[in-house]
């Protein structure tokens, strides 16, 4: 049975067409997977289902009949749920508060607390979330967010769930609980449309699978007849090789650390890390998700208060500040770009030109920015990151997930920064722009940069750094370069929280 069809939608946002004539139908107890580069347009789809939207021609059929005036509450109330890449929780209350939002267990209007944390508990434990239904949901990591969002979706039983990028800061445990979510979904007749960028993951997960590319559905394919090339190929319109580029060799002579760390430590999330940054070098940190890795890129940013030393070419400097931190040269990219790394509700070309500003002014004029070199540089950094954007006037709100993403990380190159931290560098970005951004760090590596970056990919992790620091509960546990930097011993260092050099020594 055919729960929906998606019949020659098409889809304009101020003359610029997004989507043209797109057709795609899901049946009942289907699994099915859209997949395409950052901006293809599937999250526009998706809103279009889910009533955000209205298509501009086309028609969307919901069992069977068209829908008319279709609203988000008119989808919700047909049974239409969704978790999406932006988080909507409210952070100031409670993970249970937030899961039940809009559908609270009341007596007389009254929210009976009990209750709701109560009810809450076996929809955490059905997302794998172990956590006191009872803290405040801003206080979660990013992967525990989304996973609260996934219970939320499920409080009202969905015919269809929607994930645009729900996986997307989750770490592979997670991920296991979602599509263990999805399969039980799956079983009872449901069905799910999944957006993600982890191709891995949704030859896994779905039974057929949608490519979209500017806009155009190219192919719809079933699992068993694709596979990651050959959806590469549809989404990108070309064979896409070499996806990591060259390490720096590792015989190499070392420069001395741009960037030394000794005994790092932050009550509560993680203590006595030593790191040595070098130019040339790009290092990893990996681990699960939440064992301290974004604490110590925040606290290197100046952004935590830390206890431990700190030196910058080779002397003692504070890094109790930003401010500091950038007066070292160092540049942090957030993992949560839309708080913390750009200004959304601005335009594409301020975004870019902030952080610059410094640079392009003559020495004592900073008010004085010339509009043509402003221009000059922010058509170029568009350029070299390829930003799919109307223009550069374009509000960054307005572009789509993985585009925000390569906004948050071109906006600091022109200072030519000695020391880049990047937390989650492509999350939700297309593999095509993977390519780009790995080839670009190392591109940076070699012009002398030193770079760390923490990632939940570990395929990511191995194909990029020269030398990965696992870290588990606060702590680095392993140090893996040259032969021994792979997937296996990596994975094997997150979960059981040593390295495979001391267990053997044990036994
Ligand atoms: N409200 C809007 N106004 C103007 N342009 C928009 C709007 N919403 C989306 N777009 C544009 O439509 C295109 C498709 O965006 P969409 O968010 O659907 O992409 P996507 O496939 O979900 O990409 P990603 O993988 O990066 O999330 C983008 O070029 C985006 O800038
Ligand atoms: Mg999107």
């Amino acid at each position: 049975m055919t729960l929906l069809n998606v019949e020659r939608v098409s889809k304009s946002f101020a003359g610029v067409t997004v989507l043209r004539e797109v057709s795609f139908d899901i049946q009942a107890g289907e699994v099915l997977a859209l997949v395409g580069e950052n901006g293809a347009g599937k999250s526009t789809v998706l809103s279009l289902i889910t009533g955000l939207l209205t298509p501009d021609s086309g028609t969307i059929r919901y069992d069977g009949e068209p829908v008319r005036a279709w609203s988000p509450h008119r989808a919700r109330a047909a049974g239409v749920a969704s978790v999406h890449q932006e988080l909507s929780l409210n952070p100031h209350q409670s993970v249970a508060e937030n899961v039940f939002l809009g559908a609270w267990p009341s007596r007389y209007g009254l929210v009976r607390q009990g209750d709701l944390v109560a009810r809450a508990r076996p929809l955490l434990e059905r997302v794998g979330l172990d956590v006191d239904p009872r803290t405040p949901a801003g206080r979660l990591p990013l992967g525990a967010q989304q996973l609260v969002e996934l219970a939320k979706a499920l409080t009202a039983d969905p015919r269809l769930l929607i994930l645009d990028e729900a996986t997307s800061a989750l770490d592979d445990d997670q991920v296991r609980a979602v599509f263990r979510v999805v399969d039980d979904l799956r079983e009872r007749g449901r069905s799910v449309v999944i957006v993600s960028h982890r191709m891995g993951e949704l030859l896994t997960v779905s039974d057929r699978l949608t490519v979209l590319k500017d806009g155009e559905v190219m192919a719809t394919r079933r699992r068993d007849e694709t596979d990651h090339d050959d959806l590469v190929r549809l989404m990108v319109g070309r064979e896409l090789s070499d996806l990591f580029p060259a390490k720096a060799a590792p015989d190499s002579p070392q420069a001395d650390p741009v960037l030394r760390a000794a005994g790092l430590s932050i009550p509560g999330a993680c203590a006595g890390v030593d790191l040595e940054l070098r130019p040339g070098r790009i290092i990893g940190l990996g681990g699960l998700q939440g064992q301290g890795q974004r604490e110590v890129l925040r606290a290197l940013f100046g952004l935590r208060h830390h206890s431990g030393q700190t030196e910058v070419d080779g002397r003692p400097r504070r890094l109790a500040s930003p401010r500091e931190a950038i007066r070292r040269g160092i540049a942090y990219v957030p993992e949560d770009r839309k708080t913390e790394g750009l200004h959304v509700v601005r335009s594409v070309r301020a975004n870019l030109a902030l952080p610059s500003l410094r640079v392009l002014a003559p020495a004592r004029a900073l008010t004085t920015v010339s509009r043509r070199r402003e221009n000059e540089l922010v058509e170029e950094l568009i350029r070299r990151m390829q930003v799919k954007t109307a223009s550069p006037a374009q509000e960054v709100r307005r572009l789509s997930g993985g585009n925000q993403q390569k906004v948050a990380l071109a906006k600091w190159l022109p200072a030519r920064p000695r020391v880049l931290l990047l937390a989650e560098p492509t999350r939700g970005i297309d593999v095509g722009t993977k390519r780009e951004i790995y080839h670009l760090l190392r591109e940076l590596a070699d012009e002398g940069m030193a770079v760390l970056v923490t990632s939940g990919d570990t395929m990511e992790l191995v194909g990029l750094c020269d030398e990965v620091l696992v870290m588990y509960e606060g702590a680095v546990v392993e140090r893996l370069a040259g032969a021994e930097l792979t997937e296996e011993r990596l994975v094997h260092a997150s979960v059981v929280g040593h390295s495979t050099a001391e267990e053997t020594s044990r036994a």
